[in-house]
């Protein structure tokens, strides 16, 4: 970033030489496609040439030569292409100084949180429903949640996650009827495969008899009005759930902040639906109270029967946020199905004048999809990650025992091993896209040591360390000796280094952590095609060599730990 803006300082400072007016919006600096086109282009001069009918490629032209008559600590060479970009090439000196900082990772990470400035955010994540097995779709909500939440946290925001757990609203009301109904076990017996299976015998039992739906309906104005049996039913329930979700993220490795679930609104519920009855943008609609806008269909407030929905839950959920912990910016990680929910909760908080929608995110993620139809499961429809997961430890298994016959990996290095590669490929695969696509789920490049996967990016830190372990120079400053002679491969990698900062900043502007995933594979593949070109520890070379893979290693480690996915030092 701050490159850029030393780019920006230098254009600008040229064209008013040129007695040009220039703003500084109005000049876009990229990464070229194209190495060859240097480290950064610019259109500026194509952009002012239309605006002050000059021909663009003179216009470049004498731009560059302003440049050079400024001079410039970070640019070597501007040179004009094209139609008139302006490409920049930056000073190997530079780029290896960039380099060196990212190297020593407490300096790094130290300069990276100046940017959050006492902001807080506040991250809405995860949120499985209770009842239910933790099911492959609320992979992609916990594992980019809590990317976003490294992300932001690096660069010193103060964050706060939150997880937003289902456990309040009619469904209950059903879940409690069909325990009543059906249940033949104690209550303290029951599990989350018994509870799954009540809530679908419901639901298939409702398709014949239509006075299931309303016993279900009466049962969570029960809980609702604070009726005891009701209650109790439904506080097994949710003990149940929270036992097999702490299972869950434990083997994924992630810590929320907070649970609020739904039902810790309900002393909340009556006073926000009044206040927002009271603001005048309601309107009763048979017998329910609705919140009408004007380019948008109404949401529920209220139902009918006077008990509270999704929407005014999430009312109180904003409004407990925003007074609890004032922050600048709340993210909701929650599929895309659940756009329009979103685009009206945020409508009703502005115009409730609670805050303006712009510090209102909701980053609305696709669907996983799987190569060749369905994924195959023991107990029926919904796909349990349980299920997946042990599916990648049998892989992950597999890439092991290849390992341990050449590395001798300890039987717990082994273990340890296996589920990291493991977890690391599911999530690689999650983050690895931007959020709002669809991912496919294929297992044969999830696993692949040579692809584009979480294993490649493992596979490749636990080569760099290997080498450091050769060498007695790992721990030194020790970029004293430049070689006057940078080959293709050297120069490729300390190409890529420099943009560290960079990406994690996009990916924090963009709400999409494949902007750092992508990175860290063009880093690896870098460095691997420089390993495979090259003898890393020779006489003369060792320094220099040492410290790209030094810098190579520190890259991935903090950009795969942003990831939340662990590195193996042996594999
Ligand atoms: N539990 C919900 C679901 O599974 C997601 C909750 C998302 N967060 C929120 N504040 N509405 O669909």
């Amino acid at each position: 970033m701050k490159i850029v803006k030393e780019l920006k300082k230098i254009l600008i400072e040229s064209v008013k030489a040129l007695e040009i007016n220039i703003k500084e919006e109005e000049i876009k600096i990229e990464h070229p496609g194209d190495v060859n086109f240097g480290d950064y282009s610019t259109n500026v001069a194509m952009v002012l040439g239309k605006v002050n009918k000059i021909n663009p490629k003179e216009l470049a032209e004498s731009i560059r030569s302003q440049i050079s008559d400024i001079g410039s600590q970070i640019v070597e060479k501007v040179e004009v292409a094209g139609a008139g970009f302006i490409n920049f090439y930056l000073k190997p000196e530079f780029l290896i100084k960039e380099a060196e900082s990212i190297n020593y990772e407490i300096e790094f990470k130290n300069k990276l949180s100046k940017n959050g400035n006492g902001k807080t955010m506040v991250i809405d994540y995860s949120a499985p429903n209770i009842a239910k097995p933790f099911g492959i779709g609320h992979l992609r909500s916990t594992d980019i949640g809590q990317a976003i939440y490294n992300i932001y946290k690096i660069l010193g925001w103060n964050c706060i996650g939150d997880n937003h757990i289902g456990d309040w609203g009619t469904q209950y009301g059903k879940l409690v009827a069909a325990i009543k109904k059906w249940n033949k076990k104690e209550l303290n017996d029951l599990t989350i495969d018994d509870l799954e299976k009540l809530y679908v015998k419901f639901h298939k039992e409702a398709e014949s008899d239509e006075k299931l739906i309303d016993e279900g309906r009466d049962w969570f104005a029960k809980l609702e009005k604070g009726n005891k049996e009701a209650k109790e039913i439904w506080q097994k329930c949710i003990d149940i759930s929270l036992v097999e979700f702490d299972r869950v993220y434990e083997m994924l490795g992630v810590k929320i902040d907070f649970i609020h679930g739904e039902s810790f609104y309900q002393d909340k519920l009556e006073e926000v639906t009044k206040k927002i009855i009271s603001k005048g943008i309601t309107k009763k609609s048979e017998g329910a109270v609705i919140v009408e806008f004007k380019n948008m269909p109404p949401a529920m407030l209220q139902k009918s029967n006077g008990t509270t929905t999704y929407f005014t839950r999430d009312m109180a959920t904003i409004k407990y946020r925003l007074e609890n912990w004032n922050p600048d910016l709340i993210i909701y990680e929650v599929g895309n199905d659940q756009e329009l929910h979103f685009r009206q909760v945020f409508e009703t908080a502005k115009m409730m004048g609670w805050t303006p929608s712009e510090g209102l995110v909701h980053i609305a993620h696709g669907l996983i999809r799987w190569t060749t139809g369905k994924f195959s499961t023991r107990k029926g429809d919904t796909i349990h990650l349980s299920d997946v997961i042990d599916k990648a430890m049998e892989k992950a298994e597999e890439i092991a025992n290849k390992s341990v016959v050449d590395k001798k990996l300890s039987a717990t290095e082994k273990e340890e091993m296996i589920k990291s590669v493991a977890i690391g490929a599911i999530k690689f695969n999650d983050l690895s896209s931007d959020p709002r696509r669809d991912v496919i789920f294929d297992w044969e490049k999830i696993m692949s040591l040579d692809g584009d996967s979480g294993p490649y990016l493992q596979y490749t830190y636990a080569r760099g360390i290997s080498v450091l372990n050769k060498t007695q120079l790992k721990e030194q400053k020790n970029i004293n000796k430049i070689p006057k002679e940078i080959n293709a491969e050297e120069m490729a990698l300390i190409k890529e280094f420099y943009k560290f900062e960079e990406k994690i900043m996009e990916a924090s502007e963009r709400y999409s952590p494949a902007v750092i995933a992508e990175y860290l594979l063009s880093v690896a593949r870098k460095y691997n095609e420089f390993y495979a070109k090259n003898r890393i520890i020779d006489e003369k070379q060792e320094n220099f060599r040492i410290f790209l893979t030094k810098t190579t290693t520190s890259i991935l480690h903090t950009g795969l730990h942003l990831l939340g996915i662990k590195t193996i030092e042996k594999m």
